[in-house]
């Protein structure tokens, strides 16, 4: 006993000796950095412009207050060598890395900390988005940097009759939306984006630049659904699979008040929706006593019509309904209205972002009783300062793709998904917004998925979790999973397992970032039991 407490000690000291604690120095962090990085792809904290492209892409003002720990410098390679030096730097110098795409992040995590103990730097991949499609292989080579949109209208300039099934806000980041899953209006008919990755080019916690082949099975598999904590390294580019799409696609909205029966037509759309024609994809966003029944079918108006009549009457779709258009263009019309255009997909600014914002998700089996829809209704949609709910279906190719084929566990059985999300404008508001959203999840807990309940990585909410980091820097695996398993289920071993593989110290690491399962686990427990018994 005696001699484990003295090992445990002597590992406490030497970890955090060699760890990241105040020993890290950021000045010879940036004096690495620079030998190997043109000064203009550098920002510290007194250049003039720090503050502007910290900000570049951030859509939630909630974390970019006075008092949000920000980075001590931010790196906007153009080329790999920059974050490989990054890594190499951050390494040698104790400075983390926190990686940056679309910057969409809910809980801010790809540029802030939520703690302020450690240093990190950050590695803003927004200048390398290039997208180059092969219309003759149905592929492309995308930057994590670029963004859906830049996705998406490159690869219908190549070709009409292709596309690819992700999100619906074109400003979404590549990289941070392939790592946790994506979907959007194609996914009932061709599953997450994450699931036509075919190869993706890596830089590892050594620095390393590795493709499929060389990161192997086990870390090719975790960056697809497990990494958007960042916790396999900076995946810099990936090869995906196009999908086909047919000339003309069908866009169509039908609104339902509580006076025309919603609470009914909601009811029935729980079993409705999941089991339609993988073509057609019919989600909800409700808000206020109105909720909108927002569909994407991959066809015409006429082809539509009897499929509707047949499978959801009740929803009385219409000639009148019926916009036809290109599937570019139901990307913009969709996400930003009639006005837009398709080039208007490619603006990273075109969304609001003065608006905070506060969201989690849930994940339904078994269709919510009708009085429980009711309430939802008189009581909670119709509160001062409620926000919405989003129901996006399931089923169709979901349903036929085993929950292990990636780290993304949900698929088989769903119905579909929840997102609850608040909104206010200013800073000082929204505890209000914030705790309509924790008092409805609450209240939602009985009538959704359980043991776990399950969430969507992609949707992170920190307060579902965070992860434990005992003496010596170490974090807890057993703590972690009270978050984990709600966004990967059985999965989340094998992601901390491979984790342990491609990044054994835990360099990269964050609030929820996947902890190491190794044989280090062992010492994990005794390092914390002696720490908790020391306090
Ligand atoms: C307005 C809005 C609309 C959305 N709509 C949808 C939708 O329709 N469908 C959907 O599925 N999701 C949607 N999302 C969620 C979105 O998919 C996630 O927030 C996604 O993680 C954002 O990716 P990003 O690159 O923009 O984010 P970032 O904030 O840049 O990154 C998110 C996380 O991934 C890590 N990361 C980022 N890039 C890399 C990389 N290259 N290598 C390793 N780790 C990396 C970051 O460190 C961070 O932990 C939406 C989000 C917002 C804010
Ligand atoms: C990356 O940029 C550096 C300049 O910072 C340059 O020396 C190097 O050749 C570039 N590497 C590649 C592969 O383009
Ligand atoms: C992008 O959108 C913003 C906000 O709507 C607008 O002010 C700006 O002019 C747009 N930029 C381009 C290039 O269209
Ligand atoms: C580590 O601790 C957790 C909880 O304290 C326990 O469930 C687990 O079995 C322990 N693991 C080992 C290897 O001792």
């Amino acid at each position: 006993m005696a001699s484990w407490r003295t090992m445990a000690l002597a590992m406490l000291v030497i970890s955090s000796f060699f760890s990241f604690s105040s020993y890290a120095s950021s000045h010879d962090f940036l004096v690495c950095l620079s030998a190997a990085i043109p000064e203009q792809l550098l920002f510290t904290r007194s250049s003039p412009s720090f503050a502007s492209v910290l900000a570049s892409s951030v859509r939630n003002p909630r974390f970019l207050t006075p008092t949000t720990v920000t980075p001590l410098c931010i790196v906007t390679p153009t080329n790999a060598s920059h974050v490989q030096a990054a890594v190499v730097c951050g390494r040698r110098h104790g400075v983390r890395l926190r990686v940056r795409s679309g910057g969409h992040d809910y809980e801010g995590l790809s540029y802030r900390s939520a703690r302020a103990e450690q240093p990190f730097a950050l590695v803003d991949l927004a200048g390398l988005r290039s997208v180059r499609v092969s219309r003759r292989a149905a592929t492309a080579w995308v930057d994590s940097g670029a963004t859906l949109g830049e996705l998406y209208y490159a690869i219908a300039k190549a070709s009409g009759r292709l596309a690819f099934p992700a999100g619906l806000c074109p400003t979404v980041g590549v990289g941070g939306h392939l790592s946790g899953g994506g979907f959007g209006m194609l996914l009932r008919k061709y599953g997450l984006a994450t699931d036509h990755v075919v190869d993706a080019v890596l830089v590892d916690a050594e620095g390393r630049l590795l493709d499929r082949n060389a990161m192997g099975r086990d870390v090719f598999w975790a960056i697809r659904g497990g990494g958007v904590g960042g916790s396999f390294g900076v995946v810099l580019s990936w090869r995906v699979k196009l999908v086909a799409v047919p000339p003309t696609v069908t866009a169509f909205t039908v609104a339902k008040s509580v006076e025309d029966g919603v609470v009914d037509i909601l009811t029935k759309w729980q079993e409705v929706a999941p089991a339609l024609p993988e073509d057609l994809l019919v989600r909800v966003i409700a808000e206020g006593q109105v909720a909108s029944f927002q569909s994407l079918y991959l066809g015409t108006c006429d082809a539509l019509l009897p499929v509707m009549r047949r499978h959801f009457p009740e929803l009385g779709v219409n000639r009148g309904h019926c916009k036809e258009m290109t599937w570019l263009q139901s990307v913009s019309y969709i996400y930003m209205g009639g006005g837009a255009s398709v080039e208007d997909i490619l603006n990273r600014t075109a969304v609001e972002d003065a608006v905070f914002s506060k969201a989690t998700s849930d994940y339904v089996r078994e269709s919510i009783p009708r009085d429980v829809w009711a309430e939802i209704f008189t009581s909670w949609l119709a509160k001062p300062n409620a926000g919405l709910m989003i129901l996006d279906p399931y089923g169709g190719k979901m349903a036929g793709v085993p929950d292990s084929e990636t780290p993304f566990p949900h698929r088989r059985g769903v119905l579909y998904n929840i997102q609850y999300m608040n909104f206010w404008r200013a800073a000082g508001e929204g505890a209000a917004q914030t705790a309509w959203v924790r008092d409805l999840y609450a209240f939602m807990e009985p009538h959704v998925s359980k043991h776990p309940r399950e969430a969507y990585a992609n949707y992170r909410d920190l307060d579902l979790g965070e992860n434990v980091v005992g003496g010596g820097g170490i974090m807890s695996y057993e703590a972690s999973r009270v978050w984990g398993e709600k966004y990967y289920k059985g999965n989340f071993r094998r992601l901390a397992m491979g984790k342990a593989k491609i990044d054994p110290d835990n360099y990269f690491r964050n609030e929820q970032s996947i902890p190491p399962l190794g044989d280090q686990l062992i010492l994990t427990n005794m390092t914390v039991a002696y720490v908790d018994h020391i306090d």
